[in-house]
């Protein structure tokens, strides 16, 4: 079997491209249709998604019987000042994967987010709600969602959110070095989502990658949703830095894009299916941390 992983070199691509290449996860095994499967993770530099042409050709080239589209703009503030950009890599470029998905018979599965949502909802969004984004990123993600659905029957929507990994930026990062720089934390109380493993979510893939099923999957670790203050005191608590964390309001951080209020999502799809194999946030935090802060114990 040949693998893509499109956006090979961000959060996501890169773990999805370690459990594959190990045939591991620290979850689990992976299903055995990946053994001995052949691996095509890139990045931009090598695909560039928004070119239909190169999407094509690579597809001609490489036959790959399933692929993982992992690229996105996801700079949420420069979707905001930058819409046409980020349709053409959160739009168009879901689009010429799908295109060439269903010409050479692959199995293509979208990452997409929890920002389709208003964020105006006072329970987890399940896959048959109503999408209504209010900002770039999220609508363009829409239209990607739609794209794929509208031009590769037997895809996969996978939905996830507020993602940390071990590869660039994110929250889990931003806050421990906050915290040693500053000796204190100001975070927002008044958003509320689902932290989510890159960990987890690349295994979940791998294991709705190797079924036949299709549609909208919500993929988000578990437990309470919480908002980004609570997440920032368990970051720094589970880390050992006792620093105070202080909980602020959006308004005191105002950002080009606003950002949902709540768009916690439930995996009930995966739950009537394949069944979730998304951790609590929390197991899944405190795993994390555990091996990244060894990680930088050794740098
Ligand atoms: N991060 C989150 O909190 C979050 C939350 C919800 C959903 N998601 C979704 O989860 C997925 C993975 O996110 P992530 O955090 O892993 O993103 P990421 O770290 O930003 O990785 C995306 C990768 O795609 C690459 N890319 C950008 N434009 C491309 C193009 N035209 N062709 C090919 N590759 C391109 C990026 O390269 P450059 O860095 O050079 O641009 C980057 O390496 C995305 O679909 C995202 O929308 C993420």
């Amino acid at each position: 079997m040949v693998l893509l992983i499109t956006g090979a070199n961000g959060q996501l691509g890169s773990e999805l491209n370690n459990i594959l290449q190990r045939g591991a996860s620290e979850l689990g095994a992976l299903p055995a249709a990946y053994e001995g499967c052949e691996v095509l993770a890139v990045d931009v530099d090598e695909l560039d998604i928004t070119s239909p042409g190169a999407v094509d050709s690579f597809f001609s080239r490489h036959k790959p019987d399933l692929v993982f589209n992992c690229a996105a703009m996801t700079n949420v503030d420069g979707c905001e000042s930058d819409e046409e950009r980020a349709y053409r890599v959160n739009a168009l470029g879901p689009m010429n994967l799908a295109v060439a998905s269903r010409k050479h018979g692959s199995r293509l599965l979208h990452v997409s987010t929890d920002y389709v949502f208003d964020g105006l909802g006072t329970r987890p969004y399940v896959e048959t709600d109503e999408p209504a984004p209010n900002t770039a990123y999220g609508r363009t993600k829409l239209a990607g969602e739609k794209a794929v659905l509208d031009s590769c029957g037997g895809s996969c929507i996978c939905r996830t959110a507020w993602l940390y990994g071990y590869v660039g930026n994110n929250f889990v990062k931003t806050m421990l070095r906050l915290a040693r720089e500053n000796g204190r934390l100001k975070v927002v109380g008044d958003q509320v989502g689902n932290p989510t493993s890159a960990v987890d979510l690349a295994y979940q893939l791998a294991l709705l990658g190797a079924s036949r099923e299709s549609g909208i999957f919500h993929c988000t670790c578990g437990g309470d949703p919480v908002s980004w203050h609570a997440f920032a005191e368990r970051i720094v608590q589970r880390a050992g830095l006792a620093v105070p964390v202080e909980s602020c309001t959006s308004g005191e951080f105002p950002r080009p894009a606003k950002r949902p209020a709540y768009s916690a999502l439930e995996n009930r799809h995966l739950e009537e299916t394949i069944g979730n194999s998304m951790r609590d946030w929390k197991e899944a935090l405190d795993s994390f941390l555990e091996q990244y802060l060894e990680q930088e114990k050794n740098v």
